[in-house]
């Protein structure tokens, strides 16, 4: 086995596409034999692999599933690494640590398979050589690529030993070096496939649709085998046609395939022995004046990157996850996929064809690795890679090239630039002409059809939008002039790691804002943690004692490992919203945002509330509403606390629950709370001699408040950013200042005007900028106190806090939470679409996002009364009116087990001990989370620059 030489596979048959067919399958699945040995000069050549079904395994010997990663089978470990290679750079030779797996299966086979078959493998990591029945029929390169290996004549219907050795790393790890797990095995299905004689090898149909007249065409290519023709049938358009080699098919009126209406028609291939399905959705894609167009109309990508992730499975397929991920961005109005950085099973596309997905397909291909080394020995720029890129493009288009929803292939991710990147773009546009060609790495978009970026900041995607408004400079390059004619897509944006992506408003209403640019993908669909062996949570790069390793940037998704939603989910869902609602004090707007589609599928209903209770409730009635069209209708209710307006489906599609809301808008009048009219002055035995916070109130036992300016850093606080000024991550400027370890001092306490005045000034250590507190307290009843409190900062702070607040504990662990504000979710200034207002409960497992790497999280944002569940009682904070002295109406509630002093030292979730404690933060402000992890960070307008509060809260003891 020769893994250090830098070519494709060899002796597969030419890649095809997936076909739904008739001729017979047979699953390989199941359980192999397997040995695994330190390296490839240390893996056995003792008779394992030659033809006798015989051979008896030895001790060496076990079993393993196919498929599977045999890292997450109990062989050796996982291990992780972002852009360099764990290994050093020195292609095309691997590293002599090299586990190999060697795998055998003896089988018998049925009969339809004798005379002509292909042995299928869908993805092996990262190189095998494969033997039937002791005879090499090749080797496969490209872990995500499907490799068919003609077995007639060797294949026999009895004790078939099928031995395969796969090699962790080859040359092939130089080209794909992507930023996830290194996990080898054979992952994928194993299948036999019969080619029945005078059937189908092939089929290629090209869709298109003429917008100017709702006519399609399909364009088919049938490679048969041997002499044969077939009947090409489409029921529902009438079509019923002899087919010797392809041509132009007229299919007449047709409705036209969109993400939005993903109308499909069933079409068949039929020889005397074989008959293949297809399904059919016509669609063209074209850019015009530098606008991304589908069937003639502007369309906006609402995307995620999706890389495919099992907590215990790793990238094993699982149909039921792949369902739930597709149904969970169907329902979090997400219509575009970029299969981040492979192709994905193919079940995928699929499902999007049926669904409604636009689709970029990436090909397996990644060389970032050779940018430590300024790219130099990039294979990308060496000729002598160019057979091995050109094969893994061959494949990746072939397999998939029949289904409708995808709109873009991409020739792979982070790989430089280089010859071998144009031949393959080349390849692909004569190959199939109906798609366009995506690739970042072309930073001058010289053979590209879109210009794709990652990461840029909001000015720079502002300038890509409006330069093509004015004419070109004078001094523009052929080159700028062509990348002029170009839409504009964010192939990666918004880092959705930890608590975040801050900032998806921003990017939306530039998109919104300029036809160029197409919109993007944020980065990433699923956290990449792998389930500890007990089950209670997530490892993540160098919780697998590997030496050269990227941490938890592996974590960062939309949803967790297991699919629950993350609150940066919840924002997207209403940027994404194909209808925006804006309720205002003087009526309801509602903007269209499908590109291809009116409003009739959707119903608008409202609803008044006041005091917690139902009012009233409605339908708007609205006139057809063209794509991208405003309506606005009057208030249909005047004088309620909460109208709520939300847009449901009229019939339920398949993906979405009971009830699903897809857009919702809001107008929020909430009444003030009732100041209690008769105090005096609290009794000084509730207070802390020293301290002066309160520490009992009616039963409860309490301590606090405090003043509170720091956060535990999220995954954006830990990292620079990439703003032009540089500055270092907040988490270490605060560590720095001291913000973290504030210490009080109490200035005076006087009982003045009927209540008890508290002075306090609260400041880093060994600095002197300072907050000065002004706590004015009053006594209500034996279980209720209000206090008014005053902050004011002092000196100069030489960095921006994370909130300006107060802290409480409360004995006892916390039970949960009920609240009037912003919800159900939590919200942070620049993440704060998608909670709403209204009446809203949290489970003590809900207080918290479970983020795997503990940081700050669970801000309530907007809150006007939180009654706060304890295992010693109950404590009701409502915000009282602010009147004169401008006081703040409203409070972001974060309630935690832990102190912030845990979070900020545990490495992982499940490691975390509860303290027994209540954790109460009440903020005025909050900073923004932005998304410095990889991108810009906080913008200037969600930082927290020191500043004056204010706010007035009754605090109560509620029985029972
Ligand atoms: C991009 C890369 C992704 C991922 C991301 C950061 O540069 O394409 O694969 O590494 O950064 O999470």
């Amino acid at each position: 086995m020769n893994i250090a030489r830098k070519g494709p596979g060899a002796g597969s048959r030419s890649p095809r596409a997936r076909l739904v067919s008739s001729a017979p399958r047979r699953s390989l699945n199941g359980t192999w034999q397997f040995r695994v040995s330190p390296g490839l000069a240390a893996a056995p050549d003792d008779g394992w692999d030659t033809d006798d079904a015989g051979w008896a395994t030895g001790e060496q010997w076990t079993t393993i599933p196919v498929p599977a990663h045999w890292v997450l089978e109990g062989h050796g470990k996982p291990a992780y690494t972002n852009t360099r290679f764990p290994f050093p750079i020195d292609p095309p030779h691997p590293p002599a640590e090299n586990p190999i797996g060697d795998y055998r299966l003896v089988f018998d086979a049925e009969p339809e398979f004798l005379d002509n078959a292909v042995l299928r493998f869908d993805g092996i990591e990262s190189a095998a050589e494969v033997r039937l029945n002791g005879r090499l029929l090749g080797e496969t390169r490209g872990s995500r690529l499907t490799h068919e290996f003609d077995v007639t004549g060797t294949l026999r219907a009895a004790g078939n030993v099928l031995a395969v050795r796969v090699a962790q790393f080859s040359d092939a790890s130089y080209l794909e070096d992507q930023d996830m797990w290194w996990l080898p095995g054979i992952f994928r299905d194993v299948d036999l496939v019969a080619v029945p004689e005078r059937g189908i090898w092939d089929v290629f149909a090209v869709t298109d649709f003429e917008a100017a007249d709702g006519t399609g065409t399909i364009d088919l290519t049938v490679e048969f085998n041997g002499e044969a023709s077939g009947r090409f049938r489409v029921p529902e358009l009438e079509i019923d046609v002899e087919v010797t080699g392809g041509g132009v098919i007229g299919a007449g009126q047709v409705e036209p395939w969109t993400a939005e209406t993903p109308r499909l028609y069933a079409a068949t291939l039929q020889t005397e022995t074989e008959t293949v399905e297809l399904q059919l959705g016509f669609r063209r894609v074209e850019v015009k004046d530098s606008v991304l167009l589908v069937n003639g109309a502007p369309i906006q990508i609402r995307g995620v990157n999706r890389h495919e992730h099992d907590p215990d499975q790793g990238r094993v397929f699982s149909a039921e996850r792949l369902r739930q991920d597709l149904v969970l961005m169907k329902q979090h109005n997400v219509n575009a996929i970029r299969t981040s950085h492979y192709p994905s099973h193919h079940e995928l596309l699929r499902l999007a064809d049926e669904m409604g997905f636009y689709v970029v397909l990436e090909c397996d291909l990644e060389t970032h690795g050779f940018v430590d080394l300024d790219w130099k020995h990039n294979p990308s720029a060496d000729p002598a890679w160019r057979e091995a890129y050109l094969d893994r493009m061959h494949r990746t288009v072939n397999r998939d090239k029949n289904h409708a929803s995808i709109i873009m292939w991409s020739l792979g991710n982070e790989a430089g630039t280089g010859e071998n990147l144009e031949a393959m773009a080349a390849w692909t546009r004569a190959f199939d002409p109906s798609r366009l060609i995506h690739y970042e790495g072309d930073w001058s978009s010289t053979y590209v059809d879109v210009y794709s970026r990652m990461y840029a900041s909001f000015e720079e995607t502002r300038q890509i939008g409006e330069e093509v408004l004015t004419p070109a400079p004078f001094s523009a390059t052929a080159a700028e002039m062509h990348r002029r004619e170009l839409p504009f897509i964010q192939c990666e944006y918004a880092h959705a790691m930890g608590n975040s992506p801050g900032g998806l408003g921003e990017y939306q209403d530039l998109f919104d804002r300029y036809p160029r640019l197409a919109g993007g993908f944020v980065w990433e669909w699923i956290e990449h943690g792998i389930r500890t062996e007990d089950g209670t949570g997530y490892l993540y790069g160098g919780d697998f004692e590997e030496e050269t390793h990227d941490g938890n940037f592996v974590i960062d998704g939309l949803v967790s490992a297991d699919r629950k939603v993350r609150p940066g989910l919840t924002a997207l869902a209403h940027w994404y919203a194909p209808v925006r609602i804006d309720v205002s004090d003087t009526g309801i707007r509602i903007q269209n945002r499908h590109d291809h589609r009116d409003l009739s599928h959707l119903r608008l209903v409202w609803r008044a509330e006041s005091d917690g209770k139902q009012a009233a409730d409605g339908e708007l009635k609205l006139d057809t509403v063209a794509p991208w069209e405003t309506v606005e209708v009057p208030l249909p209710e005047q004088d309620a606390e909460i109208i709520t307006v939300e847009a449901v489906h009229l019939d339920r599609p398949e993906w979405a629950a009971e009830g699903h809301v897809i857009a919702r808008g809001q107008r929020a009048w909430l009444n003030p709370a009732e100041v209690p009219l008769e105090t005096s002055v609290p009794q000084r035995e509730a207070f802390d001699a020293v301290s002066l916070r309160l520490q009992q109130l009616g039963g409860l036992k309490l301590d606090g408040p405090v003043v509170s300016l720091w956060r535990v850093p999220t995954d954006n606080d830990r990292r620079p950013g990439w703003d032009e000024i540089k500055e270092p991550p907040y988490a270490a400027r605060w560590e720095e200042l001291g913000l973290d370890r504030l210490r009080t001092r109490v200035v005076s306490a006087e009982e003045r005007d009927g209540a008890l005045v508290v002075r306090t000034r609260t400041a880093p250590p060994g600095r002197e900028c300072a907050v000065d507190a002004e706590y004015t307290w009053r006594r209500v009843s034996d279980t209720a106190v209000t206090v008014e409190i005053g902050l004011t900062p002092d000196g100069v702070w030489p960095v921006e806090w994370a909130r300006l607040g107060v802290d409480l504990v409360l004995e006892g662990a916390p039970q949960g939470m009920d609240w009037r504000g912003l919800g159900p979710g939590p919200s942070y200034p620049d993440i704060a679409a998608g909670p709403y207002w209204g009446d809203h409960h949290a489970d003590a497992d809900e207080l918290l996002t479970p983020f795997v790497l503990p940081q700050e999280s669970g801000a309530r944002a907007g809150v006007r009364r939180a009654s706060i569940g304890t295992e010693q009682g109950t404590l009701a904070v409502t915000v009282l009116p602010g009147g004169t002295s401008g006081g703040a109406e409203e409070v972001a509630v974060t309630v935690s087990p832990y102190s912030r002093k845990t979070l900020a030292s545990t490495t992982h979730q499940h490691l975390l001990q509860a303290d027994g404690r209540t954790h109460v933060s009440i903020d005025l402000f909050q900073s923004g989370v932005g998304t410095a992890a990889c991108g810009e960070g906080v913008l200037p307008r969600y930082r927290l620059a020191a500043r004056p509060g204010r706010v007035t809260l009754l605090l109560e003891h509620i029985q029972g």
